[in-house]
C-alpha cells in the first residue's frame, strides 16, 4: 500500500460523485479518496450493508458520503438513482463506474447464464450508468466518467473469457462515449488495473475458516511481480488515485484514454 494517506493535489470541492461498486476493493478505495478530496462520495453497491460501511468511514475521516443499494445491472434502479442524485444535490459532476464480477471457464465449458451474468453486470451496468449520467452532464456542459477495464483486455487469459470480453467491450464504450460527449464538455476514460490484492483476487486463497493463505498468495503473485518492473503487486488506493487524477481538473486534455495502473507490465501484444 502507499505510505497512505497521500496529499491529494486536485481538489473535488461542491463536486458529487456517484461511485459503483463501493463497498469494497478499488471502489471502496476510490469513493474514500474522492472524498477525502473534497467530494461527496455517493457510495452504491449491491451489498448496501457494504456501501454504507463505506460512507461510515468517510464520515470518520471527517468528510461527506451517502450511500445506497444498487445493482448494476438492474437499469431501472440505476437510472432513478442516477437522476435522484442529481436531483438531490443539484448537480453529478463524477461517475466512476467500479462494480464488477468474474466468472472463471474455458471458452468451450462457459455456461450461457455465466456469461451473461458477467455480462450484465460489467458491461451493461457500465453502460446504464453511462448513458444516465451522460444525458445529465451533457445537458449541464460538464462531468467526467471513469469506467473499470483490466489488464485482461491486453491477452488472452486462458479461463477468464467471459470477464476479458466484457471488460474489452467496456473500453470499447468508453471511447464511443467520449468521442460523442467531448462537445459537451463531458470526459469518459477508462483504467485497465493489473493484479490489485481485493476481495476479488482474494477469493484464490482463502482457507477453510474464511481467513486468507497469505502464503499460497504471496506464491501465486511471485510470476507477476517477476513482470512489473516496480516489483509491485497493486492495493485498491493504487487504482484510486489513478482515478482521482482522471476525474479532476487536472486531466482537463485527456478523454477516450484507457490508463494502465498495473505496475509498468507490459502485455505480450
Ligand atoms: N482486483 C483486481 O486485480 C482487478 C484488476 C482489474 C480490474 N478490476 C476491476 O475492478 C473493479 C473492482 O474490483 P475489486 O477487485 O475491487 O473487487 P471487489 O470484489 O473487492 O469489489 C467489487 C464490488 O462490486 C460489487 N458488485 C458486484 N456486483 C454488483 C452489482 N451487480 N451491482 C453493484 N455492485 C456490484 C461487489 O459487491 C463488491 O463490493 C471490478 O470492475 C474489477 O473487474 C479488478
Amino acid at each position: 500500500m502507499p505510505a497512505a494517506p497521500l496529499p491529494l493535489p486536485y481538489r473535488l470541492d461542491e463536486r458529487v460523485a456517484v461511485v459503483t461498486g463501493a463497498g469494497s476493493g478499488i471502489g471502496r478505495a476510490t469513493a474514500q479518496v474522492l472524498a477525502a478530496a473534497g467530494a461527496l462520495a455517493v457510495c452504491t453497491d449491491v451489498d448496501g450493508g457494504a456501501a454504507e460501511a463505506t460512507a461510515k468511514s468517510i464520515h470518520a475521516g471527517g468528510h461527506r458520503a451517502a450511500s445506497a443499494a444498487l445493482d448494476v445491472s438492474d437499469r431501472a434502479a440505476v437510472f432513478d438513482l442516477v437522476e435522484g442524485v442529481a436531483a438531490e444535490y443539484g448537480r453529478l459532476d463524477v461517475l466512476c463506474n467500479i462494480a464488477g464480477i468474474i466468472r472463471t471457464g474455458e471458452v468451450v465449458d462457459v455456461e450461457e447464464a455465466d456469461l451473461d451474468a458477467v455480462l450484465d453486470v460489467n458491461f451493461k451496468g457500465t453502460f446504464h450508468a453511462c448513458q444516465a449520467a451522460a444525458r445529465i452532464m451533457c445537458a449541464a456542459g460538464g462531468g467526467s466518467i471513469v469506467n473499470t477495464a483490466s489488464g485482461a483486455v491486453d491477452s488472452a487469459t486462458p479461463g477468464i473469457m467471459s470477464y476479458s470480453v466484457s471488460k474489452a467491450a467496456v473500453v470499447q464504450l468508453t471511447r464511443n462515449l467520449a468521442a460523442e460527449v467531448g462537445r459537451h464538455g463531458v470526459r469518459v476514460n477508462a483504467v485497465a488495473p493489473g493484479l490489485v490484492r481485493t476481495a476479488m483476487t482474494a477469493r484464490h486463497y482463502l482457507l477453510p475458516d474464511g481467513s486468507l493463505d497469505e502464503e499460497a498468495r504471496a506464491a501465486a503473485e511471485k510470476p507477476l511481480r517477476r513482470m512489473s518492473p516496480l516489483g509491485l503487486i497493486g492495493d485498491p488506493e493504487d487504482i484510486a488515485y489513478a482515478i482521482h487524477y482522471l476525474v479532476s481538473d487536472a486531466a482537463r486534455f485527456v478523454t477516450g484514454q484507457i490508463l494502465r495502473p498495473n505496475g509498468g507490465v507490459a502485455m505480450p501484444w
